[in-house]
């Protein structure tokens, strides 16, 4: 998190983020879970300063993705119209460009897991269209949802090689991106799941 920021509706490290049911210490075992440790820390942090200064270009492939799917781009249509809401995508794109900060950032402690519950909320229909009043459809459908971390891990990994890094760096930093991506949509299926499944 960056106190300074000033994005609308990034409240990461605020008061406004309920805590999470998920406590840090459910949170170490899902990393045993998912082979990730201190080194893909470091790889992460390492992604930091090569991705910082790609993060247009990177969201422009991300979403020129979503946006020629109309089954996904479909989440930020107009609920009764089914055009696409510009306001909200473009509301929603200025967060997710911290987003791929915060990830490679890697301070994954209470505040970012509380966020991270957070933004499953705000897939799920108890809290989507709610930080941008935006009048659209009110679920992200979970099947979309896990299935993206393909798409997104690897679309990003020619970026993660744009700066001059060895193809073993290259491999462990995607490798540590792949992994904190099921980390992160595990946690955002919370709320998608029936209590006690968690
Ligand atoms: C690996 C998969 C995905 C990642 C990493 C991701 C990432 C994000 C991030 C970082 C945000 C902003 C969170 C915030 O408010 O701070 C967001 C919001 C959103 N995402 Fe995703 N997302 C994923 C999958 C999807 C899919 C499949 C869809 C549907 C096509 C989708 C639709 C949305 C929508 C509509 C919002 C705005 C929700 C709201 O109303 O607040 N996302 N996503």
């Amino acid at each position: 998190m960056n106190v300074t920021n000033t994005i609308p509706g990034y409240t990461h490290g605020t008061g406004a983020v309920s805590r999470s049911p998920v406590t840090l210490g459910d949170l170490d075992l899902m990393k045993k879970s998912v082979l990730f440790g201190d080194e893909d820390v470091k790889y992460l942090r390492l992604s930091h300063g090569v991705l910082k200064d790609q993060v247009e270009p990177i969201l422009d492939v991300w979403y020129g993705f979503v946006g020629s799917n109309p089954h996904l781009l479909a989440s930020f249509t107009d609920k009764n119209d089914g055009k696409p809401l510009g306001d909200y995508l473009g509301a929603v794109r200025k967060r997710f460009g911290q987003w791929i900060l915060d990830t490679s950032r890697a301070e994954y402690d209470q505040h970012w897991l509380d966020y991270q519950h957070e933004i499953g909320l705000r897939h799920h229909r108890a809290k989507k269209n709610t930080t941008d009043a935006a009048t659209s459809t009110a679920l992200v459908p979970f099947r979309d949802l896990f299935l993206l971390i393909f798409p997104v891990t690897v679309t990003l990994k020619p970026f993660l090689a744009k700066r001059g890094h060895s193809a073993e760096e290259v491999d462990k930093m995607y490798a540590a991106w792949v992994k904190s991506c099921l980390l992160q949509v595990t946690l955002w299926s919370y709320p998608y799941l029936k209590d006690g499944d968690f």
